[in-house]
């Protein structure tokens, strides 16, 4: 890890629009010692800052087994990331991190993986994804159930077909709606209704979620009446930020701190947090 109140100095190696207002960056350290030491759980994140404007928490949303660069997927919603995305290949950033706790990769040796993401929340999801493809045999069967607003909205378009032709790989697209005339042969609604043709069964399965918080709270209110218990559903929660290293608060919840006991909980841990947050869902 590195030191975890100097932002250092990455430079931007390639630029790739993913929709009209989110982007994949791909980085590496300047000091080429850093960049070979740096290492991450999927699911973690860092802090990103823009010298001069500020900083944000951004998922790191690559291979996690390369350690020659890793990736943030960024939708630019204010100002940090608003300049981001003026930023051209070879500007500089500062990186702190990687923080907080990863999805439970050990845990889901040997099981069924049932993945749920809604919007951009699929970011934080992808390491798991390439991790489960690297080492697929380790693993039972996957499937990954996808929402966006739009056909225009979705990420990583470009990689569906190598998901879904895994072996015992199965993925499902659905949006909001759909916008001109365009061809959609997925479905429409929201993340949930593609449990309708869900093949993922509480047997020995567990389930990693991110998304919009009230995506997840139906997500995980629908998967309990499923028979899924809270042992075995995983959520990534987002909160505003500041140190990112557990000091000055910003991001608690009631006794938790999303950024040093989170932002990767599973649901039963959160049945001590106030119940408008995802904490209603699990001592429902
Ligand atoms: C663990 C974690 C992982 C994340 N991963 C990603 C990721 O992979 N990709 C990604 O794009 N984003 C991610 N985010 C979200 C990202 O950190 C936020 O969108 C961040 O606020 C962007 O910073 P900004 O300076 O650009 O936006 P800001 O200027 O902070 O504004 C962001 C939005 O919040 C609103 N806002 C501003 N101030 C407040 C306030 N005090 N209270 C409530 N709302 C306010 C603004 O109107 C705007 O809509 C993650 C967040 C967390 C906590
Ligand atoms: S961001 Fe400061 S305590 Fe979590």
């Amino acid at each position: 890890m590195l030191n975890p109140f100097r932002p250092e100095p990455a430079v931007i190696k390639e630029i790739k629009k993913e929709t009209h207002d989110t982007t994949t960056y791909t980085l590496t350290f300047k000091d080429a010692n850093i960049q070979a030491d740096y290492f991450f759980q999927p699911g973690q994140f860092n802090m990103i800052t823009i010298f001069g404007i500020g900083e944000a928490p951004i998922s790191i949303s690559s291979d996690p087994d390369n350690r020659s660069s890793f990736q943030h997927t960024v939708r630019h919603v204010g100002n940090v990331t608003n300049k981001l995305a003026t930023l051209q290949e070879g500007a500089i950033v500062g990186v702190r991190g990687p923080y907080g706790t990863g999805w439970p990769i050990d845990l889901m040796q040997g099981k069924n993986v049932l993945i749920v993401a809604g919007g951009i929340g699929l970011a934080p999801l992808r390491p798991v994804i390439l991790h489960l493809i690297k080492h697929r045999a380790e693993f039972g069967k996957v499937e990954i159930l996808y929402g966006a607003r739009t056909p225009n909205d979705m990420l990583y378009t470009d990689q569906y077909a190598d998901w879904s032709r895994q072996d015992r790989f199965r993925v499902l697209f659905t949006v909001d709606r759909i916008t001109g005339d365009r061809q959609w042969p997925h479905r429409v609604g929201v993340v949930t209704t593609l449990f309708q043709e869900m093949e993922s069964t509480p047997e020995n399965t567990l389930v990693l979620t991110c998304g919009p918080e009230i995506m997840m709270q139906f997500v995980v209110k629908n998967l309990l009446q499923r028979g899924f218990n809270q042992q075995q559903i995983y959520v990534s929660l987002e909160r505003r930020m500041n140190c990112g290293v557990r000091k000055c608060g910003k991001c608690q919840i009631g006794p938790k701190f999303v950024c040093r006991d989170g932002p990767v909980f599973a649901l039963a841990e959160l049945a001590a947090l106030p119940e408008e947050t995802l904490g209603g869902v699990a001592i429902e």
